[in-house]
């Protein structure tokens, strides 16, 4: 922190370039793993699942971090919890779309964010299989990087009205929480152009990032899910929100570009997206 209690730009750029360098690295291990085949056991209900790979990738990530910055805390979907007195914490998902991953359909990656006191300041999701990296550190802008193309500064989705806004979400593992949640959709698709379920939330928002969706929602994330996706859309010019006027929570996230933003987010409240 700097003396007026902002995060300091010095202190964010180690933590972005951290961030990177485990996104690019478990991601190796992925893309490795997934070639020699799936281990494959379900978690809290038979659709939700978890592979090896999963619990590898996650073992990578928290080992590197340790060596790294033994007094920086961690937490991880699956299951790496440690707490720490630097005031920093890595939040991890070592693949974010595991569905996708089990099934060969190459929309996952490896999330990695680092909060600062409790503020997410840095982030970084990587594709495995495409090899894409998007990054961003709090205040200087989110960047992605493809195979054979320079990294590029991104600055969000088209301006749209809403009956012509591509928007992306998902669904729960719970199929009493996706009947709630289709009959969100099914009042919202008739008034935008279409909607995206892709099955990976950190790369759903680096979609909206990238310009590649207009918007972006969902019920029921976890903080892993959404961490690092946040901040780069944020960090592209996004709205990213909870609705109203809360937070981006597991309640709901948002993310959309500031024009879309206002007639979005009041249609997803008259609809209570938020309560499913
Ligand atoms: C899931 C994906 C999916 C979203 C789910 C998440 P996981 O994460 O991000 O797109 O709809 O809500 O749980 O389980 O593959 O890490
Ligand atoms: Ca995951």
């Amino acid at each position: 922190m700097t003396t007026d209690g902002t995060p300091d730009p010095d202190q964010i750029a180690v933590l972005q370039s951290l961030a990177v360098e485990l996104a690019r690295g478990a991601a190796e291990l992925v893309r490795t793993q997934r070639a020699a085949g799936v281990q494959v056991w379900t978690k809290s209900t038979v659709t939700d699942l978890v592979t090896a790979t999963d619990r590898a990738s996650e073992r990578w990530l928290v080992e590197r971090i340790v060596a790294a910055r033994p007094e920086d805390a961690i937490l991880g979907e699956e299951g790496a919890e440690r707490p720490g007195s630097s005031g920093v914490r890595w939040v991890l998902d070592p693949i974010d779309g595991t569905v996708n991953f089990v099934l060969g359909l190459p929309q996952y990656a490896v999330s990695v964010a680092a909060e600062l006191d409790g503020v997410v300041v840095a982030g970084a999701v990587c594709n495995p299989q495409t090899g894409d990296l998007y990054e961003a550190g709090l205040g200087g802008g989110a960047f992605v990087e493809r195979p054979s193309e320079q990294r590029t500064r991104l600055t969000g989705p088209r301006s749209v009205p809403l009956g012509q806004a591509v928007v992306g979400t998902g669904f729960s593992y719970d199929a009493s929480r996706r009947r709630r949640q289709i009959a969100v959709v099914a009042q919202l698709l008739p008034q935008i152009a279409d909607i995206r379920r892709m099955g990976s939330a950190s790369l759903d928002l680096c979609q909206v990032a990238a310009g590649r969706l207009d918007a972006y929602f969902e019920a029921g994330l976890s903080p892993w899910d959404y961490a690092a996706g946040a901040l780069i859309a944020a960090e592209a010019g996004c709205v990213i929100t909870g609705l109203r006027g809360r937070e981006v929570s597991g309640a709901l996230a948002a993310a959309a570009g500031a024009d879309l933003a206002p007639d979005l987010l009041a249609l997803l409240e008259r609809l209570d997206a938020d309560s499913v």
